[in-house]
This record gives C-alpha cells, sequence and structure tokens, in this order.
C-alpha cells in the first residue's frame, strides 16, 4: 500500500504560535506543511508573503508545500524559490503561460505544482499533466479554511489518477479543501497521494492515526 502524506494547512493554526504549530504537526504524523499564500485578488482574502515562510523554515525540517493562490503568480515564483519551499503550486486560473512557469519553478530546483479551483475541469491542465510534479484538485473554492468539501469535485481525482496511469506520469494528486477523518478514507480510495488539511488537522488529529492503521 502506498503511503499517504498528510500537509495540515498552516491557515488553520495561531499564527502568534507558529513554532508551537510546526512541532504539532510534526509530532501528529504529518510529513508536509501546506503553506496557503493568498494575495487578496485572486481570492478574497489576505494570508502572507515570503518573510513568514522563510522565517519558518529553521524550524521545521518537514517538507514545505507553498500553495500560491495570487494573481500573476509569475511575478512571485523567483522569491519563493529562495524561501526554502520545496513545492511551489500555482493557479492555471491565474496564469497565461502554465508551463513556462512550470519549468521557472524547476529551474529554480523546486519541485511544480498546478492547481485546479471546483468549477475548472481536469482537461485544462491535460497538457501539462506530463511536466508536473504535483496536481492540487481544490475541493472548495479557494480562500477560506473551514469550508465543506464539494463532492463534485472528488471525480477529478479519479480521472487523474486514470490519466496517470494511462500515460506513465509521475505526478503527485493532492487533495485540497475540507479534507479530514470523514472523508479521508474515499479520497485516498479515488487515487489521492496528498491530504492538505487545515480545520480538521488543527481541532483533532486523531483520525491521521487512524488512517495510519487502516493503511498498513
Ligand atoms: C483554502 C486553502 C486550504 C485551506 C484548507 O483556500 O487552500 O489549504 O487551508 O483548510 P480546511 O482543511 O479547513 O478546508
Ligand atoms: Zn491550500
Amino acid at each position: 500500500m502506498k503511503d499517504i502524506i498528510i500537509a495540515p494547512s498552516m491557515l488553520a493554526s495561531d499564527f502568534s504560535q507558529v513554532r508551537e504549530s510546526l512541532d504539532f504537526v510534526k509530532k501528529n504524523g504529518a510529513q508536509w506543511v501546506h503553506l496557503d499564500v493568498m494575495d487578496g485578488h485572486f481570492v478574497p482574502n489576505m494570508t502572507f508573503g515570503t518573510k513568514f515562510v522563510q522565517d519558518m523554515r529553521p524550524h521545521s525540517d518537514l517538507v514545505f508545500d507553498v500553495h500560491l493562490m495570487v494573481e500573476n503568480p509569475e511575478f512571485f515564483v523567483e522569491e519563493f524559490g529562495k524561501t526554502g519551499a520545496d513545492y511551489i503550486t500555482f493557479h492555471v486560473e491565474s496564469c497565461y503561460h502554465i508551463h513556462r512557469l512550470i519549468y521557472r519553478i524547476k529551474e529554480l530546483g523546486k519541485k511544480a505544482g498546478i492547481s485546479i479551483v471546483p468549477s475548472t475541469p481536469v482537461s485544462s491542465i491535460q497538457e501539462v499533466l506530463g511536466d508536473v510534479d504535483l496536481v492540487l484538485v481544490m475541493t472548495v473554492n479557494p480562500g477560506f479554511g473551514g469550508q465543506k468539501l464539494i463532492p463534485s469535485c472528488i471525480d477529478k481525482i479519479s480521472q487523474l489518477a486514470a490519466i496517470r496511469k494511462e500515460k506513465g506520469y509521475n505526478f503527485l494528486i493532492s487533495v485540497d479543501g475540507g479534507v479530514g477523518g470523514g472523508n479521508a478514507q474515499e479520497l485516498i480510495k479515488k487515487g489521492a497521494d496528498v491530504l492538505a488539511t487545515g480545520s480538521a488537522f488543527f481541532k483533532d488529529p486523531s483520525w491521521i492515526r487512524k488512517l495510519g492503521q487502516l493503511r498498513r
């Protein structure tokens, strides 16, 4: 059985206690830290920029999974590349030349991810599925934590898993938005490799342990 990667979203943590939260993430079996960058334009909310990520870096040895919810992501990847981010994921809806940006991220020595919001079909990224390291399927409309997963988005996970198998691609499938103990098994069954989880993790991460038992 494959190993599922848990990527807690710091958005659901108390920003005044970042170091404690990073310890909490590690202690509860997560391998990645999901970092939601919002600009107040692409999404109706703002979070943090490069400095926050950079300041966190010395306090965690987990994989930093940066999720850019910004317009013009090409303006920002260079600077995020310097923060110690491992994965840089941007949205197909926010960028014209996604192939070019994927390779700019890779040139920076980073893993490149592409994300789709609930109203965007898998076909919109079909041409770059052989180029990306990760596909982030958003199962809520981006901008806020604590929303309910939109069930109609789940089918995109199976679609991506089928294309990956057929073409022999290697990207990871990550799911983000309303992910928790109540739906994790179903998402894994559909083909998810990475579970980005905010509220459900920071409220009570005990479901992660149960997931581990089921997996084994
Ligand atoms: C939403 C963010 C998510 C969010 C997930 O726009 O991309 O990563 O933090 O939070 P929950 O798990 O609470 O939906
Ligand atoms: Zn996210």
